[in-house]
């Protein structure tokens, strides 16, 4: 973020602080101490058991409507170890079906958990395989086609930690939930009975699911007591669509340590770092000042993201250092990452992200008249001029908006992978969304990737190591793959939007390894 527009939003800070916009009777009652996901242990069998439920949650007032996985609300965190073999057993106890990805981890196409990996109601889904990647915070989510971003906001998603052998030489903080802190960020609307208040509509298809309560792990801004010295959070954009930016309340610096697929080279000072949905950072910040401050998430440009209470500064958690004793440091130099082979003669593949112009006017037209212009606040929507659309003469919710968002023309079909991908062998994949203006956080699956070019620039720093989703918003980016496991066609890998109601309604395609 450049340095002006920090400027001008921290101005704004003072006063978000004193007053948070979001809850005034959340302001009078003590913060509720952070939720910290309980690391999962194995069974006798040493296997991993995974429960799909519903259940019921407080949010503030009324009880909610909610699922987790071995709970009523989100799920444990896995932690597991380069080069051991798991195995999960993954029960549905919901009333419909659905599927558990492995967002991150670099498994065959059989075990990842995409659309094909269905869990019926009542089933039992047991998968096995061996980690083999470098230390990195990965998470867990369902991905059955059409309902993901229904499934995901209520309430299911976790957390999976890779460690390994070089990252337990490192000094970094390690306690967890005490200096090694998860913080899953997510966003929420809620009806007036205080249901979890989901649509996949027109609008919803075009811009994107959002709320205006903020979840950090589960809680509305939690506080957490941190010792002094360097406390470590691994962040999740855990959001069906919107974008995050973290900074500090008294602008304090992240040190980004890891990015999704792990270390980076070395750790990257920032005032703000951005966070596309499905995206995990690690930072580590420095409290051994004593002072209680607030993560915080800036202002994004982002179609209907600028709606208040996101108009401002927003609290996600409060931090108060507490007593001595972190268990970490923050090292100079943390790993090396290969240099990036030649691309010469790498297998090119093309992939034109694009929107229904029906949907994104129809879309627009909606957002419009259920928030009004501040909707459109804060965004330079290319192409078409959407306020000058007059009355739709399209009958609005009769536009079928189901495969209206599409790669390479095509709408997501499950039958028909769209290519094959050979095992082992790099290729470079150019992401176009030229299209349209709309922000696309690009994800594929089975590979950790590297990027060449995000939204036609060199990546920023903490963007240059390993990762698994690319921003792609009105330009071309390119990254650099490579499958090590196979995916045949019944369970072939996705490479989608992770805005969940772009993938829900079609901006999705299958390959084969
Ligand atoms: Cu986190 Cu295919 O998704
Ligand atoms: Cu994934
Ligand atoms: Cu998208």
């Amino acid at each position: 973020m450049l340095r002006r527009d920090f400027l001008k939003y921290s101005a704004a800070l003072g006063a978000a602080l004193a007053l948070p916009p979001w809850s005034r009777a959340a302001l009078a009652a003590e913060p509720p101490p952070l939720p910290v996901p309980e690391l999962l242990t194995r069974d006798s069998q040493n296997r991993l058991r995974l429960t799909v439920q519903a259940g019921h949650t407080r949010f503030g007032g009324k009880a909610a409507a909610t699922w987790g996985y071995n709970g009523s609300l989100s799920g444990p965190a896995l932690k597991l170890r380069r080069g051991e073999t798991v195995t999960v057993a993954i029960h549905n106890q919901l009333a419909e079906e659905t599927t558990l990805h492995w967002h991150g981890l670099e498994v065959p196409g059989e075990v990842d958990g995409g659309p094909q990996g269905i869990i019926p109601p009542g089933g039992t889904r047991t998968v096995t395989f061996t980690v083999d990647q470098r230390a990195a915070t990965c998470w867990f989510h369902p991905h059955l086609h059409g309902k993901t971003g229904r499934q995901v906001a209520m309430g299911l998603a976790g957390l999976v930690l890779v460690e390994d052998t070089e990252i337990r030489q490192l000094p970094l903080p390690g306690r967890w939930g005490i200096d090694d802190v998860p913080v899953i960020v997510q966003d929420r609307r809620f009806s007036a009975d205080g249901q979890i208040d989901y649509q996949l509509d027109a609008m919803t298809a075009a811009v994107g699911w959002f709320g205006d309560t903020l979840l950090t792990n589960g809680a509305i801004y939690p506080r957490h007591a941190a010792p002094r010295g360097w406390l470590r959070l691994r962040l999740l954009n855990g959001c069906n669509a919107r974008s995050l930016n973290f900074a500090t309340s008294d602008r304090r610096p992240l040190y980004v340590i890891a990015s999704d697929g792990g270390l980076l080279a070395e750790p990257v000072k920032l005032e703000a770092l951005p966070m596309l949905t499905g995206e995990r950072f690690e930072v580590l910040v420095n409290v051994s000042d004593g002072r209680p401050f607030d993560l915080l998430t800036l202002p994004v440009s982002q179609m209907g993201m600028t709606l208040a209470p996101f108009d401002k500064p927003h609290p996600v958690m409060r931090i108060q250092p507490v007593g001595v004793g972190s268990s970490g440091a923050l090292p100079d130099t943390l790993t090396t990452l290969p240099a990036l082979p030649s691309l010469e003669g790498l297998t090119e593949r093309r992939l034109q992200l694009s929107m229904d112009p029906m949907l994104d006017m129809v879309g627009m037209q909606l957002l419009r008249q259920k928030y009004g212009d501040r909707a459109m606040a804060g965004m330079e929507h290319g192409g078409m001029n959407h306020g000058s659309m007059g009355n739709m003469h399209h009958g609005d919710g009769a536009f079928d908006f189901h495969n209206a968002n599409k790669i390479n023309d095509k709408a997501f079909d499950m039958q028909q992978p769209m290519f094959a991908a050979e095992r082992g062998k790099p290729e470079r994949w150019v992401i176009s969304g030229e299209g349209d203006m709309m922000l696309h956080p690009f994800h594929i699956h089975g590979t950790q990737f590297r990027i060449l070019r995000e939204n036609g620039q060199a990546p920023a720093a903490h963007r240059a190591g390993w990762k698994d989703t690319v921003r792609v918003e009105g330009g071309v980016s390119e990254v650099l793959v490579k499958f090590n496991h196979p995916a045949p066609k019944e369970h072939a890998y996705m490479a989608h939007c992770h805005l969940l109601e772009h993938e829900d309604t079609g901006m999705m395609l299958g390959f084969t390894v």
